[in-house]
């Protein structure tokens, strides 16, 4: 375990760190500094065509490096701290490398909730990228001995800021030109966004502009299997709303917020059991269900 000074310190050297969100566990390191963002994506195993979030304490800090027009600026105001990232047009280059961006002319931006993120953000005093801890394609951590489980190896320092109370990481809005968009539904559910965005247009013809949603995504080694009714023999049930809490339970009581927070730690438990496959209750689509089934149909490998 490391102090937060010290995690600070790991990420002026050029280290990476783990550290806690309210959403999954980050693996993070120095926006600026190219060399410790390429340890990023090697450690991650990440196609280095997919883009990263630069982390930062709030909204003035991210307009050291980022535009946002009145409707990004009002979204951050609502929302931050919180699950909630802008993909908006990058003005200081140099702030959030190149290799950060994938090359792209925006960055994506976020303030996260949680206070030990924010701690370290103070501390170290400048944007932090930091993709979910997970090796890609994999369920990202929401505790940290899933964070080291995954990524631990390459860390320099580690923060337990303990279980990720959101559990699924950030939505993902572009505010671009036109209406803003939905690139990755999260753990800020679409119906807040709208209350102030107004409806969020579709990104379905926009998965050119958000690499991460590659098609099986989010995954653990067993087949799963959506919309079960029942446990065909040998497949781990994952079920929802049938009153009875255990290791498999996505929510006894059927909450769809509860569902979210639990999904990768049951994904994880599922797992860990050797099934043949994973079946999985049906979930619905409403709040934070948009984003479990999300994360479901690309664990299961269909295209979103
Ligand atoms: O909750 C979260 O967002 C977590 C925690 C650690 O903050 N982070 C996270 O990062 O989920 P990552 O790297 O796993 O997902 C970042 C997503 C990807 O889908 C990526 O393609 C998209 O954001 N993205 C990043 N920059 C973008 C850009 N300029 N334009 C469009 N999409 C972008
Ligand atoms: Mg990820």
């Amino acid at each position: 375990m490391s102090t937060v000074l010290e995690a600070a310190e790991a990420l002026r050297r050029g280290g990476l760190v783990l550290m806690p969100t309210e959403t999954v566990y980050g693996l993070a390191a120095d926006a600026a500094n190219a060399a410790a963002i390429a340890a990023l994506f090697e450690a991650k195993g990440r196609p280095r065509f997919n883009p990263l979030i630069a982390h930062v304490t709030g909204l003035e800090a991210a307009e050291r490096f980022a535009a946002f027009d009145e409707r990004a600026r009002r979204l951050a105001e609502t929302f931050w701290p919180g699950p909630l990232t802008l993909v908006v047009p990058i003005t200081n280059e140099a702030a959030v490398c190149d290799l950060a961006r994938a090359g792209l002319d925006t960055v994506a931006v976020r303030a996260p909730g949680h206070p030990m993120a924010q701690a370290l953000l103070e501390a170290f005093g400048g944007p932090v990228c930091a993709p979910s801890a997970n090796r890609s394609g994999r369920p990202s951590p929401t505790t940290l001995e899933h964070a080291l489980e995954e990524t631990g190896s390459a860390a320099q320092a580690f923060l337990d800021g303990g279980p990720c109370p959101v559990g699924l990481e950030s939505t993902v809005v572009a505010v671009l030109d036109g209406p803003p968009r939905l690139l990755r539904p999260g753990g800020l559910a679409r119906e807040a966004i709208e209350a102030v965005a107004g409806p969020l247009a579709e990104a379905e013809d926009d998965a050119r502009r958000s690499p991460g949603r590659l098609v099986r995504h989010y995954a653990p080694e067993a087949p799963i299997r959506l919309n079960a009714i029942a446990a065909e023999p040998g497949e781990a049930f994952l079920r929802f709303g049938d009153g009875i809490d255990d290791a498999l339970s996505l929510s006894p009581v059927g909450d769809v917020r509860e569902a979210a927070q639990r999904l990768f730690s049951r994904l994880r438990a599922a797992d860990r059991l050797h099934p043949r496959g994973i079946a999985v209750a049906p979930v619905p689509d409403t709040g934070l269900g948009e984003a479990v089934n999300d994360r479901l149909r690309r664990a299961a490998g269909f295209v979103g």
